[in-house]
């Protein structure tokens, strides 16, 4: 079994071995971005690096970043979807560009990991009337002998910004057996409250890879649960609810998840409320108890 450790030990160590600083995870409640209320990705701790101001540790950065999002709150329950994970990410900061960036994902997945390049396939923006079409990815891509590879437009092939405005740009997916596992994102636009989008004033390169979704990949699992991430609290529930589990597995679950999720907000500094953060929290705890009281 890949466990949680291992596989971001790994990561670290990777990009560490690439020159990159280690940052640590910021809080959930993001203080570098006014635009949203809870850090979703990786990338609001940095926005103002990635906007050009210079970074004490340098343009090469690593983390392993602690989110919230509450978009999918509906589909919490089923094997892929939580309100509260974890996202490995590597950053440049204006330094190297699409080459290093798909070459390191790359290197990473098949040598670091080992999966068998046939298992991947790779999804590449396909250019709109802001942005042309991302061939310098697909250069990059075919160079590294991958076949399979699509263009898509901006619903799959386009990151942020997290907010109404900010740093964004096209990305590149990669799939292992057709479950995205990683994303690189090429920050080089600044989405203006106009809806422009005027070039920064560096590339940037932002990934973004789910901690719980590849342990699943991994560990060959189609259930984000039974992994390491999750699996010694679903035991403990099963061992204290036993036969009630299976007939209540995806209420539990709900309620794990939301309980997961507000012990990290709460451990970030938030209570309970009616405004922002804290009526997020209030929500999520009311959820857990409504389904409660559904067993
Ligand atoms: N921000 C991008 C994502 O969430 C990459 O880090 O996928």
């Amino acid at each position: 079994m890949v466990t949680r450790k291992d596989l971001i030990d790994k990561y670290l160590e990777f990009f560490k071995s690439k020159g990159h600083k280690v940052i640590p995870s910021a809080s959930l409640i993001p203080s570098n971005d006014p635009t949203v209320l809870f850090t979703t990705a990786g990338m609001h701790p940095l926005v103002p690096y990635l906007l050009g101001q210079k970074h004490p540790l340098g343009k090469r950065l690593v983390n392993v970043q602690k989110c919230i999002r509450t978009t999918d709150i509906d589909e919490v329950g089923d094997e892929t979807h939580h309100t509260f994970f974890e996202m490995l990410g590597n950053w440049s900061l204006g330094d190297y560009w699409k080459e290093d960036a798909i070459k390191y994902s790359y290197e990473f997945l098949t040598k670091t990991l080992q999966i068998l390049p046939g298992k991947i396939s790779v999804t590449c923006f396909k250019g709109d009337k802001n942005a042309q079409q991302d061939t310098e990815s697909e250069k990059v891509w075919k160079l590294l002998k991958i076949k399979n590879i699509k263009f898509l437009g901006k619903e799959d092939n386009w990151w942020g910004p997290a907010g109404e405005t900010g740093p964004c740009g096209p990305d590149t997916e990669m799939f292992v057996n057709g479950l995205e596992i990683w994303n690189d994102v090429f920050m080089q636009y600044n989405k203006t409250a106009e809806g422009k989008f005027i070039p920064l004033q560096q590339k940037n390169v932002d990934t973004g890879m789910g901690v719980e979704r590849t342990l699943a990949i991994l560990n060959n699992l189609d259930d984000n649960y039974l992994t390491d991430a999750w699996k010694p609290i679903i035991n403990e529930i099963e061992e204290i609810s036993g036969e009630k589990y299976k007939d209540n597995k995806k209420i539990m679950r709900i309620i794990a998840d939301h309980l997961k999720a507000s012990v990290f907000i709460i451990g970030d500094g938030v209570l309970p409320s009616n405004t922002g953060q804290g009526y997020v929290l209030r929500k999520l705890i009311r959820r857990a108890i409504y389904y409660g009281k559904e067993i």
